[in-house]
Parts: C-alpha cells; structure tokens; sequence
C-alpha cells in the first residue's frame, strides 16, 4: 500500500470551535493583531508550536497512573535515566522542567563574559541564555541555508569552514563549547547530517572544545538521515540516534518535542565533574537532581515518548504529513522553506505578500489573515521576532519574514491538514489585498509575545 495514513486511532477526543470570521476578526483586533494574545479557545487549529502540544499514546498515559512521587529515587526516575541512557548515551542525565531550563544551567556554569557560543543556529532560549551570562550566540548555517527557496537535503549543517575559521580568529579559550540543533528550527526544520555532525566532532575535538548537541528533534533528524544519507536506509533509527550522540559531549533536551509529553526536558553529559556542579544548580533551581522540575508522572510520559518517537511508522507518518503540507501550498506557487521542515512548514510572507515591505510586517499580516479567515494560529518569524536597531536607533529587518506552520504531534488528522491548504490557497488566490501592520506597543525584550500592532490601513 502506497497510501500513509496515521499509524494510530483516536481514543480521546478534544472539541475545537468553529466560529465565524466575524467573531475572529473581533478576537484578533483585541488581541492587539498578536496571535501570542489569543486565547487557545477561539482556535480552531493550532500551529502555533509543536513544543508540549503533542497527543500522548495509551502506554504514556498508562504511565502517568504508575508515576512514583517519590522525592528522591523514585522508580519514575529510574525509568526515565534509563531510556536517557539508551538512546542517547551519556553518562549523566539531569531532569529539568523543560529544554530551555537545561540550557540556563548549562550556561550558568560553563560559559562566561566574552566567550562565544556558535551553532548551525540558535533557538532564540538558547541565545538569550548565551546573552544573559554575557556570551556571544553565533550562528554559522551552512552556506544552502541562504537561499529559502533551493531545496538540499541537509540544510541544517553548520558552516564548517566558518567554524574552522572562528576557531582559529578567536582560540580556543573563548569557546567554551560548540552547539549543533537537531533539527534546525529557526533555520527552517532542517535536519543536519551525520557527515556533518562527525566532522563537527573532529574539529572540536581536535581543538579540545566540547561538542553538544540541543537534540529537541533528534528523532526527526535521525528520520531525515536515514532516509537522505548514503548508507543509512537500512539502519534502525535507535542506532542513528546513538551514533548522533556518540560524537557529542553532551546535549540539551526538550522532551516537549521528540520526547512526546507535555512537559518535560534534561541535560546530559559525559563529564563527571560537570555534571556534579549541574546537580548542585538543579537543586538550588529546579528540585532534586531524581525529578528536576518534574513530577514523577512527567519523567514515566518522557521515558516511553522518547521510545515511541523512534517507532519508523511513526516517523513516516510525522514527516510526510508536514511534507504533505508543504508540498500541497508549493504546487499552488506559495513561496516556502524547501524542503519542508521535519516539524513544521516556513513559508516566505516575504514572497507571498511582497507588496508589503519587510518593516511593514508581512509575516504578521499573514498570520493575521490565516486566523481571520480560517481559525488557524501560525507565527510570525521575521522583523518583529529577530529585527534589530542601528546605532540610529532605527528598526532593521531580519534577514527574512517568515511565518512558521509547526504541526503538533499526533493531533491532527489529514483533514485538518487540508482545511489548512485549502485556507492558505485562499489567501494566495487574494495575497494582493493584505496590507501591512505597525507596532503600537512592545516591550524591552522579546517583544513578540506581548506587541500589539495595527493595521496601516483598514483591510
Ligand atoms: N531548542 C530548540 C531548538 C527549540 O525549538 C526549543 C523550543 C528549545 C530549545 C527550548 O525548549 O521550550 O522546552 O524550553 N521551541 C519551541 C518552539 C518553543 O515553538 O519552537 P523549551
């Protein structure tokens, strides 16, 4: 059979509400234009992340009833170290209550003023946990990552002679380690290949500096290499897993993505000594280095979700209805992020809307008119995410407006997925008629939670 259809049946249900684009039109205006300021409630499909949003199996369920609640040692945790363990490799794992809480810790205590921290590209957690030590996040995307629009199977690799190159400008003591993201979410979902990942290892370790990985994808990523790199059709994706992790030091984890749960994360490392002062900043912050931020419960879904996000039937599923996605708006002409990503469809609000100049917000009015007209909550990736100000103190733009589609684990069917074609092509049919936006109100920093904008002219 040719036909994928989604390896499970549905045993719980969830309402979502239809309502009318009049109601929506009234609920986006007093959101203030921000799709962060919408209660989940008035959505009838949500993309806006793909973090925590996951449908959680029976057997994970099954799990939460037999949660220990043990403060320390409990069997819950036990289970969880040893699924961390298996599949990733490392010597030590530290519980935390989600990914970005083991990037604090990790940072806290390894990177210090003026050392700088490069990536194939940083989460914007991951940087501005950099930042706030007083490190520089660099991000080093591989030189096809430019182009949104040429497609290349490994779009996600780190720019190694840019990496070769900064080592040897900044030496060795100014980098305290480098980070590979698996995938790589803001450039695009892209998967970063095992060739790339060796290679990394090597010239790290040749220079003695750590390689970690933010594996929150790495389930995905060993999918996409198994099925786009030589040698590796065969190869169970356990293995790829363990095969990532073995060039690495340590790693970074949301379990909010490929561990299946709704909360959750960890850190782990080979390093002995490290691990003991993580623990000591885990207790102060987190809890008890056996549960970290998490109750029991949490640790038994993350241990079966990281099992079960290994499952290729799952995997084929997962990846082909965000391909389906893609592949579906890209025959129609809509400009997106090619390939499309393993979590989640970029499209270029830039080249659907281009009557809209980049500081006129095209990425906001897109997500903007997909709510409207469809109950659809996407987000904007561009100038009011990652703009920054010249010295003037004028608003640049980011190097490109996009508007991700990240589809939540598990939850929605094909159905949903062609209602949200059929939207989009709408909107493409009438792209010419969006208009842009401008910011009324933000805040200091990481602003595009709680902006609101309005529209330049009464759409
Ligand atoms: N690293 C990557 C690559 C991520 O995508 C995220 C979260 C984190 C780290 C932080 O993990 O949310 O558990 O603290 N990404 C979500 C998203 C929020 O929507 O892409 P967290």
């Amino acid at each position: 059979m040719r036909t994928i259809i989604e390896p499970f049946r549905i045993k719980v249900v969830e309402p979502i509400h239809l309502g009318t684009r009049e109601e929506r039109g009234r609920r986006i205006a007093e959101a203030g234009y921000n799709v962060f300021q919408l209660k989940a409630r008035d959505v009838l499909i949500d993309l806006l992340t793909d973090s925590g949003t996951g449908a959680m199996s029976a057997n994970q369920w099954a799990g939460i009833m037999r949660g220990d609640e043990s403060y320390a040692g409990s069997e819950s945790f036990l289970r969880f170290e040893r699924a961390v363990k298996e599949i990733f490799g490392f010597r030590h794992v530290v519980p935390t209550h989600q990914g970005r809480a083991a990037e604090r810790i990790l940072f806290e205590l390894v990177c210090r003023p003026g050392q700088t921290v490069p990536n194939n590209g940083h989460f914007d957690t991951t940087r501005a946990n950099i930042e706030y030590v007083g490190g520089e996040a660099l991000d080093l995307p591989c030189p096809e990552a430019e182009s949104l629009s040429e497609p290349h199977p490994f779009k996600g690799n780190i720019d190694l002679d840019r990496l070769r190159g900064t080592i040897e400008t900044l030496g060795t003591d100014r980098i305290p380690l480098v980070m590979l993201t698996v995938t790589n979410n803001t450039g695009g979902g892209q998967p970063v290949s095992m060739a790339n990942i060796r290679a990394t290892s090597e010239l790290c370790h040749r220079h003695a500096i750590p390689l970690y990985l933010d594996a929150c994808r790495f389930a995905e990523n060993a999918y996409l290499v198994q099925q786009r790199e030589a040698g590796y059709a065969d190869v169970p994706l356990i293995e790829i897993a363990q095969e990532m992790c073995s060039y690495v030091d340590g790693c970074t984890m949301s379990a909010k993505k490929d561990g299946l749960a709704n909360i959750g994360g960890f850190l782990a490392t080979n390093d002995d000594d490290l691990a003991a002062r993580e623990r000591q900043l885990l207790i102060l912050t987190e809890g008890f280095p056996t549960y970290g931020g998490l109750a029991g419960r949490d640790l038994e879904a993350v241990a079966i979700g990281l099992h079960e996000a290994l499952d290729p039937q799952y995997q084929r599923y997962r990846i082909r209805s965000s391909a389906y996605l893609g592949d579906r708006i890209a025959e129609a002409g809509v400009p997106i992020v090619q390939p499309p990503g393993g979590h989640a469809i970029y499209i270029d609000a830039a080249g659907f809307a281009p009557q809209i100049p980049a500081l006129e917000l095209p990425g906001i009015s897109l997500t903007v008119e997909l709510y409207r007209h469809a109950g659809v909550r996407s987000v904007e990736i561009g100038s009011v995410m990652f703009g920054t100000r010249d010295q003037a103190g004028n608003p640049r733009p980011a190097p490109h407006e996009l508007v991700r589609l990240a589809i939540p684990r598990r939850v929605y069917t094909q159905s949903h997925i062609d209602y949200v074609v059929e939207a989009l092509l709408e909107l493409f049919a009438r792209r010419d008629s969006l208009g842009g936006y401008r910011i009324v109100e933000e805040p200091g920093a990481l602003r595009h939670f709680t902006a609101r904008f309005e529209p330049l002219s009464e759409a």
